[in-house]
C-alpha cells in the first residue's frame, strides 16, 4: 500500500454524511499534501435518489446502486461506508472480505455483536480500518488532547460530557433513527457514542464502569416516513398519515468510572430544547481544567490551576493558530475560522497519511478501538435495564 500513489475510494451511502464525506474527499488534496492522493472512483446510492445527479455534483467518477459489486471492484483501495447503522457490518464485512480498507461512520455499528464481528474481521486482515468519529479532528477538541498527554490538566478527577440536541419534536416523521432494527438505539448511539469516543480520546483513559443509567422515550410514536431523505437529519423529511411505534431511546443518561480514577457523568438527548447542537465536555484535574462545546468549535476553555492564584480564571483559547493548532495550517490564516465539514477533511488527510504507512495527526479510531466505545454503549444499556451498575471488563 505504501508505495500506492493514488487510493480509489468507494463511498457507499449519499444522504447527511454522503455529503461531508464527498466533501472531504473532494477537497482534502486542494488543501492539505496527503502522501497518497484520494481519487473520488464509485458512488454508491438507491435509484430513488438520483445518484448520478449526486456524483456530477459532487465529482464522484462512477455511480453504483449496487454496493454488493462495488465493494468487490478490482480497482477500489478503500470502501467508505456511510449508510444506516444495520448495514455497517454487511458493507463492511463485505468489503474486508474482498481486501478492501475500510472507514466506516460511526457508531461502528447498531449492535454489540455486529461491532464484534467486524472488529474480529478486520484483526485477521492485514488492512486499514477507521472510525469516523470526526470530532476528534476538531482542532480545539485535537488540543484538549495534547494538553492533557503534556500533563497540563494533571491527574483527572471530573468528566462531564453532554450530547444534547433538539431537533426530533413530535413532527419529526419515523426516519431510520428511530427505529431500533435500523440505528440499534436512539440518541445513545447517536450522541452518547460522540462523546464516549471523545472524552476516551482527550483524557487517553478508559471507561471501566458504568455505575448506574437512565433510558427514556419521549415520543413512543410517530408518523411513517415517505419518499427518500434528503441529505439533513430531519430537514425535508415527508410522511403519511400513518403511524408506527418509536422504538429507541430519545434520551439516555449515565454515571461512570473512567481508568484512572475519574468520575465522570454523561447525558445524550434529542429534545433538550435549546440545545441545537451543544456537543462537549468539561475535564478537571489537580493541574487545571478544560472545556469545549461544538456550538463554538473554534474555541478551547483552559484554567490553569498553577499559575498565579491571583490571576487565575478560565481562558478562551482561539485554535485558529497554525502551527500551534493541530490541522489549521493547512486552511485559512491565523484567526480565520473553520466549520463543521474541516473534521472530515482533517479525518480524510489523516485517513491518507495511515493508508501510507505514516502517522496520523492525532490517534485515529479503528475498529478495534471503536469497538470499546460500542462496548461501553452496550454496558449502559445493560446498567439501565437491570438497575445495577456494570463492569465495561464484562461486556464483550
Ligand atoms: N460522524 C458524524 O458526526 C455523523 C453525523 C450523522 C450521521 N452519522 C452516521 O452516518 C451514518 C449515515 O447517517 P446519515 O445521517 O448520512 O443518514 P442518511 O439517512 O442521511 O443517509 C443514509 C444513506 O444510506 C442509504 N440507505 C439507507 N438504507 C439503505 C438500504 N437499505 N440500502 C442501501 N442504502 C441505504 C440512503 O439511501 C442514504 O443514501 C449513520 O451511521 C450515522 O450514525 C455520523
Amino acid at each position: 500500500m505504501a508505495a500506492k500513489k493514488t487510493i480509489n475510494v468507494a463511498l457507499i451511502g449519499m444522504g447527511f454524511m454522503g455529503r461531508t464525506h464527498s466533501n472531504a474527499w473532494g477537497q482534502v488534496g486542494r488543501f492539505f499534501k496527503p502522501p497518497v492522493k484520494a481519487a473520488m472512483h464509485t458512488l454508491f446510492g438507491q435509484e430513488a435518489e438520483n445518484p448520478r445527479a449526486f456524483a456530477d455534483n459532487f465529482g464522484w467518477c462512477n455511480v453504483s446502486t449496487d454496493w454488493k459489486k462495488t465493494v468487490k471492484c478490482p480497482e477500489i483501495d478503500l470502501v467508505d461506508v456511510a449508510t444506516p447503522n444495520f448495514m455497517h457490518a454487511p458493507v463492511a464485512l463485505a468489503a474486508l472480505k474482498a481486501g478492501k480498507n475500510v472507514a466506516c461512520e460511526k457508531p461502528i455499528a447498531g449492535t454489540l455483536k455486529d461491532a464484534r464481528a467486524m472488529a474480529d474481521l478486520a484483526k485477521t486482515k492485514k488492512l486499514k480500518t477507521f472510525v469516523w468519529y470526526n470530532y476528534r479532528r476538531v482542532p480545539a477538541v485535537a488540543l484538549a488532547h495534547q494538553l492533557v498527554k503534556q500533563g497540563k490538566v494533571g491527574k483527572i478527577r471530573h468528566v462531564r460530557a453532554q450530547y444534547l440536541q433538539d431537533w426530533a419534536d413530535e413532527s419529526v416523521p419515523l426516519a431510520w433513527r428511530f427505529d431500533k432494527k435500523l440505528a440499534g438505539s436512539g440518541a445513545h448511539g447517536d450522541l452518547n457514542a460522540h462523546i464516549i469516543d471523545m472524552t476516551r480520546f482527550v483524557t487517553g483513559e478508559e471507561i471501566t464502569e458504568i455505575s448506574g443509567a437512565i433510558t427514556e422515550t419521549f415520543i413512543k410514536r410517530r408518523k411513517l416516513m415517505t419518499g427518500v431523505v434528503s441529505g439533513g437529519i430531519a430537514g425535508g423529511l415527508k410522511s403519511s398519515g400513518k403511524s408506527g411505534p418509536v422504538t429507541v431511546d430519545d434520551c439516555v443518561l449515565f454515571l461512570a468510572r473512567f481508568s484512572g480514577g475519574a468520575v465522570a457523568s454523561f447525558e445524550a438527548a434529542r429534545q433538550a430544547t435549546g440545545n441545537q447542537n451543544c456537543n462537549g465536555f468539561e475535564i478537571n484535574g489537580t493541574k487545571g481544567s478544560i472545556k469545549f462545546n461544538f456550538e463554538r468549535m473554534n474555541e478551547l476553555e483552559f484554567y490553569d490551576a498553577t499559575s498565579l492564584r491571583a490571576t487565575q480564571g478560565w481562558t478562551t483559547i482561539m485554535c485558529t493558530h497554525a502551527g500551534d493548532h493541530p490541522y489549521v495550517d493547512a486552511w485559512w490564516p491565523d484567526a480565520h475560522p473553520i466549520g463543521y465539514e474541516h473534521g472530515f477533511t482533517n479525518q480524510a488527510y489523516d485517513i491518507l497519511r495511515v493508508l501510507a504507512g505514516k502517522k496520523p495527526t492525532v490517534p485515529i479510531p479503528d475498529f478495534a478501538d471503536a469497538y470499546q466505545t460500542q462496548r461501553v454503549l452496550e454496558a449502559v444499556l445493560l446498567s439501565a435495564k437491570k438497575k445495577t451498575p456494570v463492569k465495561v471488563k464484562d461486556v464483550k
